[in-house]
């Protein structure tokens, strides 16, 4: 379809969503059937993937998503006038959470949200819509062991790639554009046609160019195409977007108001799920959905006849299980719950990307315009900014969203110390000491002991490898007089755990991060800021004046002021965070198989970012897109 064709028929698309609410939407129990085949737990990326690909597989079939939020169709961060995430920090369309303090991070918390929303987090978040390297994805095959590469469900690079290509329609910039911003890509890692979009901005901050002349004179390589499996060097990335409306691209569009209405398609909004429940025992299954309005407090059965798919994103989907009696016993105890299945891995293996930053200020003028600080500063701007985002297409600042450029740089590219690193790794995972770094009530658990040895062996791995990035650092551009190069430490060793308030679980749960209290963390922390200082010497840098504020030479020479940095100025969450109902061996502490099904739970399967084993390096969002159809394909070919 050419280009006008396809603005045709999303703009229709586009304006009917906008003024005519699909007609399945449900508010109430009154309004939904005696019983469903398939009910889906969170109308999230994932979830309203696999919502999307069985009501259109099972035309017979109903299916029924139960979401906490409402249908909202522009409620992101970067779609005016909800602007910046922190705008509204604890009302919908957004979660936010405060972790415990992290007393190996200098008693700081960790500020998490994630979408409460008809789209879940796709809807809320920076649009950044890049992939991990193909050995991230090897990694978990590695991490399952002989049981998973033996599997049928293989998830690792080359099981996961043809489900990212098929999740996206990436459409090409106009020639113009990719050649002012020196645009690269290759279609050979796409060729989806789902109406999930991406593409690249027509915009771009002045100065876009001197940070990418700057890591080009550190020696960073400039690959052509970052999402095809090969992710090392500076890296172009494409927006969640639409091509022809240069609007936000999210699951609550492209999985469910863009499609046609179906009439096995049923959402219900503003309900939270408290539980599912298994009347004969955790073997008979599909257990009953139990939801609660919202609105009036009304509790609730569903009957379902084929699966229960959890899909409440890594913070809530634990959250869900251990309502229900599944998950660490002693953690159930604790709240009065009673044991459906003692499953420790439920809520534990928490992990997100984190870090420190680099910071400058210019001493010669620096007379780029416009910079981002013109947003906050310039109401005139600001003003102009919206009114380019609100014509067809949109144009200007608001369609870059949190920026599309980063570099990703692997640990032996970054020092020529990383064997001593990657050797202490593999000593914590074989002389027992493992152990020591995980929650104190998980690791007398030699079914946690063994998958955490099996991760941090996994790791060891990726962090040698010359082209498994370890460091991502995003949006390059730089602002007078403070600018900033964050550092995120792709890879984390460091687990935590997201568990239920038990005084009240229905609220929110508790997070603790426990970042750093893997050591060797702050050890590649270290490392990564060494390099990422090498940026301020190089001849851009210095023919504009950047003169280091943080952390500064001297606390660089030191281990000891380095670390004290490290631990003191660190972002806890890069809004990434996982893991929580790992795709691991049941001997590994796991909680899910290849199949993606509960260890233990008739019909019963978790399908979103909990069941990621180790984080990728890379967003998560496209990765959530790509899990859901993989498990969507799963399960239309068990039935
Ligand atoms: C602010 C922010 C910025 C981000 N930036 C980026 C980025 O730029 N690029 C990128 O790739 N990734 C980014 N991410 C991460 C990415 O968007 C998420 O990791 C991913 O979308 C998560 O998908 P999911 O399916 O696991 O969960 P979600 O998409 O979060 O879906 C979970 C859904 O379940 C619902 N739910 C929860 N509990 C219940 C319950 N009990 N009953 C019913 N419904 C429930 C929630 O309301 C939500 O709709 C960002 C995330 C956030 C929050
Ligand atoms: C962190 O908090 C704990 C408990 O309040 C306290 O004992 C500890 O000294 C604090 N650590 C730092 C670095 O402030
Ligand atoms: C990865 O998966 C493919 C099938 O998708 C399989 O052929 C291959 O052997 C797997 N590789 C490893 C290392 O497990
Ligand atoms: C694009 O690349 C060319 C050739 O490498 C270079 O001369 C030019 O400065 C680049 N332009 C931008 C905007 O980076
Ligand atoms: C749901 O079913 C279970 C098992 O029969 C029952 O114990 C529970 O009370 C029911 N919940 C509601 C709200 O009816
Ligand atoms: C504010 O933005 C307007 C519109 O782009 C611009 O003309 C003006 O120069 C800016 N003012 C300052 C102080 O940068
Ligand atoms: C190399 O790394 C090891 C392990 O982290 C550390 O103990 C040592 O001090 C480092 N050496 C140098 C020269 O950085
Ligand atoms: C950096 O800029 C800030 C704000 O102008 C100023 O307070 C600070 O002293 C500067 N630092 C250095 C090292 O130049
Ligand atoms: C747990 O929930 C109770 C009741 O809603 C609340 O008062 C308390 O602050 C919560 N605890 C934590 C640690 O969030």
């Amino acid at each position: 379809m050419g280009l006008l064709g396809a603005a045709f028929v999303s703009l229709a698309a586009l304006t009917s969503a906008a003024s005519i609410p699909n007609s399945n939407v449900k508010r109430q129990v009154s309004q939904l059937r005696d019983k469903y085949d398939f009910v889906v737990v969170g109308g999230g990326t994932s979830g309203l993937t696999v919502a999307d690909r069985l009501t259109a597989a099972f035309p017979a079939k109903n299916v029924l998503v139960i979401e906490y939020g409402d249908v909202h169709y522009a409620p992101g961060t970067f779609d005016p006038p909800t602007n910046w995430i922190t705008a509204n920090p604890d009302a919908p369309p957004t979660w936010s959470f405060t972790s415990l303090p992290n007393p190996d991070m200098g008693n700081t918390t960790a500020f998490v949200q994630a979408g409460q929303v008809v789209g879940g987090s796709s809807a809320v978040n920076g649009m950044f819509f890049d992939r991990g390297s193909r050995f991230d994805y090897d990694a978990w095959t590695e991490v399952g062991g002989p049981e998973f590469a033996s599997s049928n469900n293989k998830w690792n690079w080359s099981g996961i790639f043809p489900f990212f290509k098929k999740s996206v329609t990436f459409t090409e910039p106009p020639a113009d554009i990719a050649q002012k911003y020196n645009y690269t890509w290759d279609l050979s890692a796409y060729g989806g046609s789902t109406p999930i979009h991406s593409t690249f901005s027509s915009f771009q901050w002045a100065d876009q160019h001197v940070l990418a002349k700057t890591w080009k004179e550190m020696g960073i390589g400039s690959p052509k195409e970052c999402a095809g499996g090969d992710k090392e060097g500076i890296c172009w990335v494409p927006a969640s977007q639409h091509p022809v409306t240069a609007r936000r691209s999210h699951a609550g569009l492209g999985h469910y108001a863009d499609v046609l209405p179906r009439a096995n398609y049923d959402l219900l909004v503003n309900h939270q799920v408290v539980r599912v429940v298994y009347p004969n025992g955790p073997s008979v299954g599909p257990p009953l959905v139990e939801a609660r309005s919202l609105a009036d407090g009304h509790l609730f059965n569903v009957t379902v006849e084929a699966e229960v798919i959890v899909s409440a994103g890594a913070l809530h989907t634990p959250t869900v299980l251990q309502r229900s009696g599944i998950g660490p016993a002693f953690v159930l105890a604790s709240a009065g719950i009673p044991l459906t299945l003692d499953l420790p891995g439920v809520g534990s293996n928490l992990h997100d990307h984190s870090g420190p930053s680099v910071k400058w200020n210019y001493t010669q003028p620096y007379t780029f315009f416009p910079l981002p600080s013109q947003m906050a500063t310039n109401a005139t701007f600001k003003a102009e900014a919206t009114a380019a985002f609100d014509q067809t297409p949109a144009r200007g600042p608001y369609t870059l969203a949190g920026g599309n450029s980063a570099i990703y740089v692997s640990l032996p590219h970054i020092t020529a110390n990383h064997s001593a690193i990657t050797s202490k790794i593999r000593r914590m995972a074989t002389d027992g000491t493992a152990a020591s770094y995980l929650p104190p009530d998980i690791r007398t658990d030699p079914t946690m002991v063994a998958g955490y040895t099996a991760q941090l062996l996994a790791l060891a791995n990726l962090l040698s490898n010359p082209k498994a990035p370890s460091l991502e650092t995003p949006w390059a551009t730089a602002e007078p007089p403070y600018s900033t190069a964050w550092s995120f430490l792709l890879h984390p060793l460091s687990r935590g755990t997201v568990r239920l308030n038990t005084t009240n679980p229905l609220a929110q749960p508790i997070l603790d991060y426990r970042a750093g209290s893997n050591p060797l963390d702050i050890d590649v922390h270290l490392a990564h800021m060494r390099y990422l200082r090498g940026l301020l010497t190089t001849p851009t840098m210095l023919s504009h004046g950047a003169a280091e504020t943080a952390p500064g030479a001297d606390v660089a020479a030191s281990d000891a002021l380095l670390a004290g940095y490290v631990r003191a100025q660190s972002t806890l969450s890069f809004m990434h965070p996982c893991c929580t109902a790992a795709m691991m061996p049941l001997s590994k502490g796991g909680v899910v198989g290849t199949d993606l099904r509960v260890h233990g739970a008739a019909g019963l399967r978790v399908v979103d970012m909990s069941v990621l084993p180790l984080v990728p390096g890379s967003h998560l969002s496209a990765t959530a897109y790509a899990v859901g159809e993989k498990a969507a394909d799963i399960i239309i070919r068990e039935w």
